[in-house]
């Protein structure tokens, strides 16, 4: 038997152009002096202890009256950043922030994500925004979520699409309360799925488990999982009629950042990393472009540092988005 590989598709000068703009992207031109008071509502943004989340929260808890919740799995390390935030907005923003929530949650354990909303709303009953940011890139070959799922797509998928199903019905109902374009979803995928399989998934072999895994099929598993995040941003709509004109569930690539995301990338690879990243407060402009500008739109994709952006053109496949999207709910519907 032959070994089948994903089928990548061939990119366009545009998809090209695209890539290459990370290493030279916009100035940040949408930033604190644009975003909304946002006073009285509530913000949840996941990884928000370390990386482009912490630098979102500090950026939003400086400029903004929301209340703010980082959904992430380490208490000391959140606690530790919740600190250093709070130092960090009073010394930069001269202004002390309303505390800045925890709550724990694995996303690569599905069993975990119910517990946190329940947390969550028992101390909130609204939720205006969402960013999906907390992410994992190429960890050891052969890496498991505790259900057993490639491990990106176990944490930067199925998590993420568990969470936000069950955090819908308070944020759909607060949606209803605020004028169209202000509840917004951000799902923090990845200039990679530019290097993901046709249609974002590959179906056939989904977790890798099949064929040999080298440095570049490691990127197509990473592109694959940021792929998915795309198709998840189009297909939320879709799948709520009843709040299509109210949301904006919206993908970006927050850019090419010096964050802890190569912790798992060998020693060359960060050393060349090192020295074509940008500083991950930077980051933090894209995802906030993407959750407050009146330019960006349901289904849209942004870059670095807040611009429209295309994604690779066989992601707008609305079969692709409906079979993921099927996908998911049938693998997470015991966890709901
Ligand atoms: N950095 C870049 O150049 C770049 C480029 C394109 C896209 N992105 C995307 O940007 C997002 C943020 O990444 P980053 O660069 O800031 O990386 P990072 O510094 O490694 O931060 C990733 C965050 O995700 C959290 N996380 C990982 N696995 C988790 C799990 N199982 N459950 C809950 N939280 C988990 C991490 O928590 P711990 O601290 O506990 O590990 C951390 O808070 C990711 O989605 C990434 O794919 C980054």
């Amino acid at each position: 038997m032959t070994t089948k590989y994903p089928e990548i598709p061939k990119k366009t000068f545009a998809d090209y152009g695209q890539m290459l703009h990370g290493f030279w992207p916009n100035k940040p031109t949408f930033t604190e002096k644009d975003y909304p008071e946002f006073e009285g509502k509530v913000i949840i943004v996941t990884g928000g202890n370390t990386g482009v989340g912490y630098e979102t929260v500090k950026s939003l808890a400086g400029s903004t009256k929301a209340k703010i919740y980082i959904f992430s799995r380490n208490e000391e390390k959140t606690l530790k950043a919740i600190k250093d935030i709070e130092l960090e907005v009073a010394k930069e923003y001269k202004l002390k922030p309303n505390p800045i929530g925890f709550i724990q949650t694995d996303l690569s354990d599905l069993t975990t994500i119910k517990p946190a909303v329940e947390k969550f709303l028992n101390k909130e009953s609204r939720l205006d925004l969402i960013i999906h940011n907390a992410g994992v890139m190429t960890p050891p070959t052969g890496s498991k979520s505790k259900q057993g799922y490639e491990l990106q797509l176990g944490t930067n998928v199925l998590g993420p699409f568990l969470l936000q199903r069950l955090l819908d019905p308070i944020f759909i109902k607060t949606a209803k309360t605020n004028p169209p374009g202000v509840s917004r979803i951000v799902w923090v995928a990845s200039t990679a799925h530019q290097v993901a399989p046709k249609g974002g998934i590959f179906w056939e072999d989904k977790n890798f488990e099949n064929i040999p895994i080298s440095s570049t099929i490691r990127m197509q598993i990473y592109g694959q999982s940021k792929a998915a995040d795309i198709l998840l941003a189009k297909a939320w709509t879709r799948h709520h009629p009843n709040v299509k004109d109210d949301v904006i569930s919206t993908s970006v690539c927050p850019g090419y950042l010096k964050t802890e995301l190569s912790r798992h990338s060998s020693w060359f690879e960060s050393f060349i990393l090192n020295r074509v990243t940008w500083p991950r407060r930077f980051g933090a402009y894209t995802e906030l472009y993407a959750a407050f500008s009146p330019d960006v739109k349901d289904g849209d994709y942004s870059i670095s540092f807040g611009v429209p952006a295309h994604t690779r053109e066989d992601l707008n496949s609305v079969e692709s988005g409906d079979k993921l999207w099927n996908w998911c709910e049938k693998e997470t519907d015991p966890y709901v």
